[in-house]
């Protein structure tokens, strides 16, 4: 049993989303309450260059005190995979390797990967089987699947019943069909299905955005933890949230504006100094969709998000935070203070600097073999 669901534990998981959860985010999630992480999926293959590609290990980079903390792989081959997820294991000991069978993008379902498995089980078999056989001696190989390619063909139990004899230590099951995409209701009942069909833990996954969902689904479902997916995009909290009401039944308070600006200026200014992508390092655009993110449930936010459109620099950045607070942003040093003495910097398995970006601009292009 993987020891995160041991003695009647019921984790909360942040689910990986590409593009947002990154190491920074992930750090924000864990320290609001988030028990297990995941790295955004990355497609196996770019982990086979002998000294590996910069993006690839910088998606996939993590803290000690994210731990457990799983990397998912996608792919459609289940030797590449193992290999892939051997390199993983052998540099960075994460706590288990997650394999994605369920994103609907084209480019990724074009290429036999990620739902397109759920049209071929045997295929969605060998590539369990091939990870498993590399490293299932070494850390629990986990699964995330939809329930299907579409309304007619929900297979989620049967390919959770192969998943499982594949030696697939625990499932997180997102209770959509391919077809769906990200719209629509979540197929409890499918998902209640599968709990019950299988003895290794299901996660379950989709539509949920508050306390109250959790609360509601506790009872009903048979399954081991939830995952929460955009309800937690720029709005860590949501676990602290919830974690709160199941203690003592009632929502925690959400945290003031000042806190919340201090927290995007810390992000921002955390993934700056972590990214090890060249050209990243003093311009915000790349970043815009995430700093978006960050508007959910602030009073202005239409008000907001355009304004982020326009942020180039960490400095544009503050003086939008500062506007927006007006008479109270008096207190975002104070906050901003707090909030970096209590998280500090990050200590990642790449290490990056404080400090110049000349440097971290050497070490990217060492990565890059220059
Ligand atoms: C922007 C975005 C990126 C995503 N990227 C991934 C991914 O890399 N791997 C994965 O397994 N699922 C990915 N998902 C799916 C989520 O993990 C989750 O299953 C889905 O959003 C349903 O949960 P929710 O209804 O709580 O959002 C992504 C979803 C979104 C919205």
């Amino acid at each position: 049993m993987l020891p995160w669901f041991n003695e009647g534990r019921f984790p909360l998981v942040l689910a990986p989303m590409a593009g947002f959860t990154d190491v920074v985010f992930r750090e924000l999630c864990k320290r609001e309450g988030a028990d297990v992480l995941v790295s955004e999926f990355v497609m196996a293959n770019r982990f086979l260059d002998p000294d590996g590609e910069v993006n690839a290990w910088e998606t996939v980079d993590f803290t000690e005190a994210q731990r457990p903390m799983g990397v998912q792989l996608f792919g459609s081959d289940g030797s590449k995979m193992g290999e892939a997820a051997r390199r993983i294991v052998d540099r960075l000991a994460p706590d288990f390797i997650d394999l994605n069978f369920g994103c609907p993008a084209p480019k990724v379902v074009d290429n036999c990967a990620g739902s397109s498995l759920l049209r071929d089980l045997p295929r969605l078999a060998s590539v369990a089987r091939g990870v498993v056989g590399a490293v299932g001696a070494r850390v629990p190989v986990t699964a995330k699947i939809r329930i299907g390619w579409d309304d007619r063909s929900i297979v989620a139990t049967e390919a959770a019943r192969l998943l499982e004899g594949e030696g697939i230590g625990a499932l997180t099951v997102h209770g959509r069909t391919k077809v769906q995409g990200y719209q629509g209701a979540a197929r409890w009942d499918v998902i209640e299905s599968v709990a019950a069909a299988v003895g290794i833990p299901v996660v379950g996954n989709g539509g949920i955005e508050s306390a109250e969902d959790v609360a509601d689904r506790l009872p009903s479902t048979g399954v081991r933890g939830f995952m929460v997916g955009r309800a937690a995009l720029g709005y860590p909290w949501i676990f602290r949230e919830i974690k709160g009401y199941l203690e003592t039944g009632t929502v925690p308070p959400e945290p003031p504006l000042e806190e919340r600006w201090a927290t995007i200026l810390w992000y921002c200014d955390t993934l700056m100094r972590h990214t090890l992508r060249p050209g990243r390092w003093d311009r915000l655009q790349w970043m815009r969709a995430r700093l978006k993110s960050f508007t959910k449930r602030m009073p202005g936010c239409r008000r907001l998000r355009p304004a982020l459109d326009r942020v180039e620099t960490y400095d544009d950045l503050r003086a939008l935070a500062a506007d927006y607070l007006g008479d109270r942003g008096a207190d975002l040093a104070a906050f901003a203070d707090s909030v970096e003495q209590s998280r500090g910097a990050l200590a990642t398995h790449h290490a990056p600097r404080a400090g110049a970006s000349a440097e971290l601009h050497a070490s990217a292009a060492e990565a890059h073999g220059h």
